[in-house]
């Protein structure tokens, strides 16, 4: 059955193709990779569409008739621990609808969380239930966790989203410990997603690490304006909702693209219109503004909470829109700054905060609306 939304243009999660923007040959690409057993890595800045991509593929029959599939999302775990954590709660959760007997096999593979396993006392229903802290050995338990995933019944797929995180753990040789299971999976493909390019290339790319060549790699650009002006005109259209060539064109050139932020206006603009009506370039702009206005609080506080030197290139940067040659002496007069290298160890900070993004020595502010907003706040202002 069709889920019914009132508003195609989503801005959370993944509901169905009918609402889902081309990224035609990258489901290709990764559909093929899965059902070939290429484990694959799939980059791009964050809200840019990884999630959804690979919640796409997961939704394709090739996939749902043969595969069993999980999507974890790391970023908030901050050991091996609860990594093991995180994996074995999805993978509980995602067997227990599929009855006791799953839930069964689940404990006596993964015999190390065993204590985990306890029954609701009101429903009585299997639930997982432990402490982070209570996992003793995670290393057992990890191998445990492998060990079940490759004696399923169908092949796996198990995609962990935010993988750089890895790298921050703790625990030594993670990557080492984590590379040697992968390696030996038969019945198990892996899709590692990440929002950190530099770190996901080092470990993935770098010879001496342990993950070195061994995934292949697929790089998501925004999608081309040509497939999101259609997807636009679709759900325009089917709600009698009329928006001009020019505007679309604009605002996505303003936007460069990038998805959520994309998605954000036009559902916007979606909302604005009635049926039978069409929206003016002037409405559509203001639609804009005050959407990043709705954001300020949270600009002005993290603004507030910058030192002056990183303040003061992050503004540089916004004014610019796109910064190359930061540390040049043009640049520095330019904007006031104190000096090469000042310049270069802030940057080098708003680029650890991820406040900033650099693609081959340009740099630019890594939330679109933060940027239109500093271009306003502190710079010259933007418009459609
Ligand atoms: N192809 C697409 N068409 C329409 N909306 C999309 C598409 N890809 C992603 N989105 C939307 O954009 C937002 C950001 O995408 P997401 O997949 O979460 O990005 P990432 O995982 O790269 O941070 C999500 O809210 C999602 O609904
Ligand atoms: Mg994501």
């Amino acid at each position: 059955m069709a889920i019914q939304i009132k508003n195609p243009f989503i801005t959370s999660g993944y509901i169905s193709a009918e609402y889902f923007c081309d990224r035609e040959a990258e489901s290709k690409e990764l559909i093929g990779a899965l059902l070939n057993r290429r484990n694959t890595v799939v980059v791009s800045p964050r809200r840019m569409g990884k999630t959804g991509l690979i919640e796409h593929c997961f939704h394709q029959k090739e996939i749902t008739r043969e595969y069993y599939t999980f999507f974890v999302d790391i970023y908030a775990t901050g050991s091996l621990k609860e990594l093991v954590y995180i994996l074995s709660k999805h993978i509980f959760s995602t067997l227990k609808p599929r009855g006791k007997k799953f839930v069964e096999q689940f404990f006596t593979v993964i015999s190390s969380l065993r204590p985990a396993f306890k029954l609701d006392p009101v429903t009585g229903q299997p639930v997982f239930d432990i402490g982070i802290g209570e996992i003793r050995q995670p290393l057992q338990s990890l191998e445990e966790i492998f060990e079940y995933l490759e004696s399923a019944d169908k092949p796996c797929i198990v995609a962990i989203d935010e993988f750089q995180q890895i790298t921050r753990y703790p625990e030594k040789n993670v990557e080492a410990v984590l590379r040697t299971h992968i390696q030996q999976c038969k019945n198990t493909t892996f899709v590692f997603s990440g929002s950190q390019r530099h770190m996901m290339q080092h470990i993935f790319f770098s010879a001496s690490r342990p993950f070195y060549q061994s995934a292949s790699f697929l790089n998501l650009d925004p999608i081309r304006i040509e497939s999101y002006r259609k997807f636009v005109h679709k759900h325009f259209g089917k709600a009698k909702k009329k928006i001009a060539e020019e505007c679309i064109t604009r605002i996505y050139n303003l936007l460069e693209g990038h998805t959520w932020y994309m998605q954000s206006i036009f559902n916007r603009i979606y909302e604005q219109l009635d049926s039978g009506e069409e929206i003016s370039l002037t409405e559509a702009d203001r639609l804009l503004h005050s959407t990043v206005d709705s954001y300020r609080i949270v600009y002005q506080s993290m603004v507030a909470l910058l030192p002056e030197r990183q303040k003061e290139v992050l503004f540089a940067i916004a004014k610019e829109r796109k910064a190359t040659e930061i540390t040049s002496s043009e640049f520095i007069k330019k904007h006031g700054l104190s000096s090469s290298s000042s310049v270069q160890s802030a940057a080098k900070l708003l680029l650890e905060k991820e406040l900033i993004t650099k693609e081959e020595n340009t740099y630019q502010v890594y939330d679109r609306f933060f940027g239109l907003w500093l271009a306003q706040a502190y710079g010259t202002g933007y418009s459609l």
